[in-house]
């Protein structure tokens, strides 16, 4: 079993590399790889030991000497997990050769190799299994690489950084040597070898430089490249439009691997890519699938500042550079899509994965005190309630302030190694705030309870709004100090439209809210009070989702109604009726586990129509609004036990209730939708399809059998999967 590793035992290296050539030689059987490495104390440590453990595992050693001296066996000697190095010189350079065996590496981890190509995957610590090196971020280093292999076989040899001379060589053998000018931690190298084409395009950064662009790909999947080389060029210019960051090398190259462990990896200027996150086309991806692609693209380019130059100094920091880089490409999406509808989507994923893994005996947090094996740390807590720890920051110190602090992170901390608490201080000192309580998110497992009620004072034109915090106790600590917990709110009158609030105070954000304030909750209990509020209103609470916390208010179907069709925030009107559709099965369940006849509650049929009514103003939020939740996400909601079956049937009824009380209109909406013309990718396109799948669905279930040819017609005429998926899974609603 692997031993513990705490966070509180960080030591910084007692030597770094100031340079790194490697040298690969790829044969059948065998790979040699030849590496120098110059070595020097670290001035900054006192008493630093002249001795060096460099990590390596799976390595046969071949030749290993100092400053060009063969090594005495009395200064070294090997184990299974690395090399000691005995009494160093202050400064040197040390050689060793080794021979790896990536044809049979079937880890996926350090170099390998896979249907005749040869690839890399050194994050977290994969590029021990290549040489013996500090195979920890913290040391970064320069690289260059050579590659030498046979021709005809590895026409194509990649690494990080600019090709500084290929050449070829005897026995039908050829040479690449790439030279990687930034700092770099060693998980970052990657290496590429085989039959690969590629596309290639250009890009001129804001300060005129030319950046050349590739996507490789096998011959047979290289038609499948353009939509992974467009969602690169959307992410140069993102990344340079919003946070002025630029790229930094001559080339940036991505590789889509058909076996490949993870999704992607953001190696320096060679990313190589899972195929199905890098090649799409009309035929075989969905909506949701070059959506994806476009995440990913952005995800790992992003990470080139968040993680690439910027980067953790050990891997308990590695919220630091996954979170925020989540946190970016959520943006990023958001910018190019829909806001709302990609905001739904990424706080279904926290709802479920994460707070579920948060409620669960694996729940830890963001930044872990210990770990086993970093692996399994790779956590829906690491990446996506990091992503919402920086949004909570972003909330607090608004958008410019957001900007201001990722200015000064950069500023201060471009080609260092560095921990959370850097980001975050980089974030108080930009704007001046104190984070030191809202720190609590990174060391703080579980997902805090907010417990919401209302007072109004008619009397005194006053309203109230009264918070209680809790969590349950997690493994890292069951006393739980109160979170800080920014509430972006409004109040919405019974008339429609959002009140002018009249509160203020230290806790009261309101730069760039328009109607909306938010209230920074950060005791146990806690209450806010709204001045000149002469009618009661009706509370929007946690607009766009601006905590990751289990909010409970107890609002009334009326409430919802009204919040369903006048809330100010797109979210929350979604959410208003997610909570209508949960109290309504409830209430269903009940009734059907009494033995009542069932039936359609006119709330949820108000509601329903009004979405409907209205749902040209945004078409993909109306097809979110329209879904019944799913069973997980009720299961997941609904605290009491459920009669699954009884579950299943009020559903059922449900949706055949919805589908032919409405049905009119939802084939006026189907024919709206579904209009001919060629397979676009834009907004308003994939909004249109997103609405007809939800539509076809229902009327699928009314079980009239005119719909039947609807579904005909549409795959006949599909020219894209997502027509085809679309129609085929609208026809399992037939009973
Ligand atoms: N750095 C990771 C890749 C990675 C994952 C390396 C696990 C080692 C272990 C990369 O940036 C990443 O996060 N990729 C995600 C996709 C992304 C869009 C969230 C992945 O691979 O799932
Ligand atoms: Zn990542």
């Amino acid at each position: 079993m692997a031993k513990t590793v705490y966070l509180k035992d960080y030591q910084a290296s007692n030597f770094l590399i100031e340079k790194v050539d490697l040298d690969f030689n790829l044969n059948d059987d065998f790979t040699i790889v030849e590496t120098k490495l110059k070595l020097f104390k670290n001035s900054s440590l006192d008493n630093a030991s002249d001795d060096l453990f460099l990590n390596g595992t799976e390595l046969e050693l071949l030749e290993i000497s100092i400053d060009g001296v063969t090594l005495e066996e009395s200064l070294y000697s090997v184990n299974e997990h690395g090399l000691q190095l005995l009494n160093l010189p202050e400064s040197c350079e040390l050689y060793t050769k080794v021979k790896i065996h990536p044809e049979k590496n079937t880890q996926l981890e350090g170099l390998y190799m896979s249907k005749g190509i040869y690839t890399t995957q050194c994050e977290a610590q994969g590029f021990r299994r290549i040489t013996y090196y500090l195979d920890r971020p913290d040391v970064m280093s320069k690289f260059t690489t050579s590659i030498t292999a046979v021709k005809e076989k590895f026409p194509v040899m990649l690494s990080n950084g600019n090709l500084i001379k290929e050449q070829d060589l005897e026995d039908g053998r050829h040479l690449a040597v790439w030279d990687d000018p930034s700092l770099k931690p060693a998980y970052l190298f990657a290496l590429v070898a085989g039959q690969l084409e590629y596309i290639e395009d250009k890009y001129k950064t804001t300060s005129g430089r030319d950046v050349e662009l590739r996507v490789y790909a096998e011959k047979h999947n290289i038609n499948k490249c353009s939509y992974a080389m467009e969602s690169l060029i959307a992410s140069i210019k993102w990344d340079e439009d919003t946070h002025g960051l630029e790229y930094d090398l001559d080339i940036y190259m991505i590789v889509a691997i058909s076996d490949f462990n993870s999704g992607a990896m953001e190696n320096k200027g060679l990313n190589i890519f899972n195929a199905k996150y890098a090649l799409a086309d009309p035929s075989t991806a969905t909506d949701t699938d070059y959506k994806n692609v476009e995440r990913v693209i952005g995800h790992e380019y992003f990470h080139n500042w968040t993680g690439n130059r910027i980067t953790c100094r050990e891997w308990f920091q590695l919220s630091l550079k996954e979170g925020l880089t989540v946190f970016r490409e959520q943006n990023f999406a958001q910018d190019l899509n829909s806001k709302v509808v990609n905001r739904i989507d990424d706080v279904n994923i926290m709802t479920t994965a994460q707070f579920t893994e948060d409620a669960g005996p694996l729940a830890h947090p963001v930044r872990p005190e210990s770990y086993q094996e970093i692996r399994n740390f790779y956590t829906a807590t690491i990446y996506d309630k990091g992503s919402e720890v920086i949004r909570m920051i972003a909330t607090l110190v608004g958008e410019s302030g957001y900007y201001k602090g990722m200015k000064l992170y950069v500023e201060r901390h471009d080609g260092a190694a560095v921990t959370v608490e850097d980001f975050v201080a980089a974030m108080a000192d930009a704007n001046n705030i104190d984070l030191t309580q809202f720190k609590l998110w990174y060391s703080q497992a579980g997902t805090p309870s907010l417990k919401v009620s209302s007072e109004y004072n008619e009397e005194a034109k006053e309203y109230t709004l009264h918070f209680e915090q809790s969590c349950r106790a997690t493994p890292e600590t069951s006393e739980k100090r109160p979170f800080v917990i920014p509430v972006k709110m409004s109040l919405i009158s019974t008339s429609g439209g959002a009140l002018d609030l009249d509160i203020s105070g230290e806790n009261i954000k309101d730069t760039d809210l328009g109607k909306s304030k938010v209230l920074v909750v950060n005791q146990q209990k806690q209450s806010f009070t709204f001045k000149n509020v002469n009618v009661k209103p009706i509370p929007s609470l946690l607009q766009g989702f601006s905590a990751p916390v289990n909010l409970a208010y107890a609002y009334t179907e009326e409430e919802l109604l009204l919040l369903i069709s006048h809330d100010i925030d797109g979210f929350n009107r979604y959410n208003a009726m997610q909570k209508l559709f949960i109290l309504t099965i409830k209430q269903l369940l009940a009734l059907h586990l009494q033995g009542e006849e069932l039936h359609l509650p006119k709330s949820l049929s108000e509601a329903f129509n009004s979405v409907l009514v209205n749902c040209k103003d945004d078409l993909a939020v109306a097809a979110r609004m329209l879904s019944i939740p799913s069973i997980s996400y009720i299961l997941g909601v609904i605290t009491e036990d459920v009669d699954l079956d009884a579950l299943l049937q009020v559903r059922k009824f449900l949706n055949k209730e919805l589908a032919v009380c409405h049905e009119e209109q939802l084939e006026s909406i189907y024919k709206y939708v579904n209009v001919a013309g060629n397979y676009e990718l834009t907004k308003d396109a994939i909004a249109m399809r997103s609405l007809k799948a939800v539509v076809l669905d229902y009327l699928l279930v009314t079980e009239d059998e005119r719909h039947l040819n609807t579904v005909d017609s549409l795959y006949a005429k599909a020219d894209n999967m997502t027509d085809y998926v679309m129609a085929l899974s609208s026809v399992r609603n037939i009973s």
